[in-house]
């Protein structure tokens, strides 16, 4: 199988200056350490860790918003994704116009890119909603207006930086399955997600990546990662993470 995405020991530094580095700085701490890993076709990948591991600087990273300061990044060729972050950005107009935009900036006309904005919005349950300001809408309601603008897009990867994170139970368990559905929609459709929320890891991931400090410490299937035993003997750093968020 080929991997959509390839790091091999990438390093990332970010900060003052950072922008323009091309080798190491010895003041400048790592945001990423020497990371090796691809992904495959259909891998629901789900980036944990504490905060300031490094699961947005790689989540950025793998979407081209940062380069590597050491290492290399290799991508598929004509590989379409599309980022959900953790609050969405809303512009000061209509739903249905939010998504279209999207569309129509990547050169559809913009009658069609309607068209298919509606679609999208009937595809999340948002029909309705299609005409409202999309700044007048609630955290669940915007974050599923970004799923519809990102998922119209048509990508097959989609990577989401805590997607859920300020949403209540009822509008996270909505998002999560969108998340599935995309996933299940085909089978080279691809999630790379981070999440604090071991439960939807558990719920959603095929596979779990553990960071610490910018280093990949664990990288297990899921089922592995959730075994105590195994986690234990495999990655005792990650072991103590994982009790430790679930007591
Ligand atoms: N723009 C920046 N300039 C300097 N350092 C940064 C910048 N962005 C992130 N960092 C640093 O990089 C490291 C990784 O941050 P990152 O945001 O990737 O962590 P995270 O795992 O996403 O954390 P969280 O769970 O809080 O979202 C942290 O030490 C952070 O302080
Ligand atoms: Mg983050």
């Amino acid at each position: 199988m080929t991997a959509l995405i390839a790091l091999d020991h990438v390093t990332v530094q970010l900060g003052v200056g950072a922008r323009n580095l091309t080798r190491l700085d010895p003041n400048l701490l790592c945001s990423l350490s020497e990371v090796s890993m691809s992904v495959n076709a259909g891998e629901r990948v789900a980036l944990v860790g504490a905060n300031g591991s490094g699961k947005s600087t790689l989540l950025r990273l793998l979407h081209g918003l940062l380069q590597p300061t050491q290492g290399q990044i290799t991508l598929s060729q004509n590989l379409r994704q599309a980022m959900l972050f953790q609050r969405p950005h809303m512009l000061r107009m209509q739903v249905n116009h939010y998504v279209a935009l999207g569309l129509w900036l990547g050169g559809l006309a913009w009658s069609q890119a309607k068209t298919q904005a509606m679609d999208a919005l009937t595809r999340v349950g948002l029909q309705d909603l299609a005409y409202r300001k999309a700044r007048t809408l609630s955290g669940g309601q915007q974050q599923r207006v970004a799923m519809a603008r990102a998922w119209a897009l048509g990508p097959q990867l989609l990577l989401l930086d805590e997607p859920t994170a300020s949403l209540d139970p009822h509008a996270k368990a909505e998002v999560e399955s969108l998340m599935q559905a995309f996933a299940e929609e085909r089978s080279e459709h691809t999630l790379i997600f981070a999440s604090h929320n071991l439960g939807q890891v558990k719920r959603l991931a095929t596979r779990v990546v553990y960071l610490e400090k910018g280093r990949v410490l664990a990288d297990l299937p899921v089922h592995q990662f959730f075994d105590s035993a195994v986690l234990q003997a495999q990655c005792p750093a990650a072991h103590f993470f994982v009790k430790g968020e679930v007591l």
